[in-house]
């Protein structure tokens, strides 16, 4: 369409009138004026334009510790841990997310809770498709009468051949269209920063099960580097210490209270503290202990400064035009494991950057996997 630019689906705008041809008269309706400058919109009523307005855009965060599902219009609508239920002896699936994340460490011998995505790999393609189709109908919640476009963002570092099943896994669940998304460029457009522009934005995303930082400019990442250690290595951290220094055995869902409740990696002038239970590893019995947070700094210390090392050496690459942007800028966290207490305050320390966390930490990549899909829909309907 000639000097109109399209807004959203079967809208257009434009400064002035536009000049159509007999056919376009007849589908594309005025619609008004808008705003200061009087802007005219138009909406497109041909077969394409109804087709687009009734197009259904799904973005999935396929992550390692959780899924989410975002709907174009409605916004996050599932999230839900991405854990399966196995029968192992008929090999059936039990339960799906939250209700197998409720069995985790607590099944009968025979049923097994797996995370069919495992440190940012996908361990098991046939329950990874079963876990997205059940959480697709789960999320659209009725039968689709028109095929959805669907993006699906998968954790950096994933193979090509990784990237094909996840792609498969998608027409599977009945996708028109398939569009596979890096987690650093996701998280980067969900936490609100504009990625068509050339300019350097960093970009650290703590996960799970891997943290990617990246640096981005014009919408793809210039460097970046991925490493297995996030939150769920914290909870690990966190597991380790309380045995050797309290000769305590604590679960994963314990460990991840803890981190929550009084986990730091900065000190705090105030020290919190908290009683933990476990098992005491020599006389076997239930036991409970009191740990504080200045403990907990000491069991997150290895972890975190791998992190920090990593954003380090990525820096160190970076060309100096885009330092230069991140200095002016700032580093972005996003990810569950970013709300961990103190990060923001030792990246700034050790880096000399400010860092902070995205608005919603947690769901910046869905949101932005999401958008991605309207992104490109537009991209490709301005070049149409
Ligand atoms: N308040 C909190 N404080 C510290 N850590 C938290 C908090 N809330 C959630 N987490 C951690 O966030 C992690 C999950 O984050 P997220 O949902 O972003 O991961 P993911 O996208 O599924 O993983 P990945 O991106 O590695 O595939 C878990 O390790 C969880 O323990
Ligand atoms: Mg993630």
């Amino acid at each position: 369409m000639p000097g109109a630019t399209l807004m959203n689906r079967n809208i257009y705008m434009s400064p002035a009138p536009i000049p159509m041809t007999n056919s376009q008269q007849k589908t594309l309706l005025f619609f008004g004026k808008i705003g200061y400058n009087k802007l005219i919109i138009y909406v497109d009523l041909s077969e394409r334009g109804f087709k687009e307005m009734a197009a259904l855009d799904i973005g999935i965060d396929l992550g390692t510790a959780s899924v989410l599902v975002y709907i174009k219009g409605k916004g996050v609508v599932l999230k839900e841990p991405s854990v399966v239920a196995i029968d192992k002896n008929t090999k059936k699936v039990k339960a799906i997310g939250e209700d197998a994340r409720l069995m985790l460490g607590r099944t009968p011998a025979n049923i097994v809770a797996v995370r069919p995505l495992k440190q940012g790999v996908i361990s098991d393609y046939q329950v990874t498709e079963k876990m997205m189709k059940y959480f697709v109908q789960k999320a659209v919640g009725h039968r689709l009468l028109r095929k959805p476009r669907i993006a699906v963002c998968v954790p950096s570092g994933v193979t090509e051949v990784e990237k094909k099943a996840v792609e498969d896994a998608a027409y599977q669940v009945g996708a028109r269209e398939t569009l596979i998304i890096e987690e650093p460029i996701a998280a980067a457009i969900g936490a609100g920063i504009d990625i068509s522009k050339p300019c350097g934005n960093m970009i650290v995303d703590i996960g799970g099960g891997t943290t990617d930082i990246a640096v981005i400019s014009l919408g793809s990442a210039v460097e970046s580097a991925s490493l297995k250690v996030a939150g769920d290595d914290f909870n690990d951290a966190i597991v380790k210490y309380m045995r050797k220094n309290h000769s305590l055995s604590i679960g994963e869902r314990t460990a991840e209270d803890v981190k929550i409740k009084i986990g730091t990696c900065f000190r705090r002038p105030e020290v919190d503290k908290m009683e933990v239970k476990g098992r005491h590893i020599v006389k076997g019995l239930p036991t409970s202990i009191e740990v504080t947070s200045e403990e907990m700094e000491e069991a997150l210390e290895d972890s975190t400064n791998s992190i920090v090392e990593a954003i380090h050496s990525v820096l160190e690459r970076t060309p100096p035009e885009l330092s230069a942007d991140i200095a002016d800028r700032g580093i972005v966290l996003t990810g569950g494991g970013s709300l961990l207490r103190g990060l923001e305050d030792l990246i700034t320390d050790r880096t000399g950057i400010t860092c902070m966390t995205a608005e919603d930490p947690m769901t910046a990549v869905a949101i932005g996997t999401g958008k991605y899909v309207e992104f490109i829909s537009t991209f490709r309907s301005s070049i149409e």
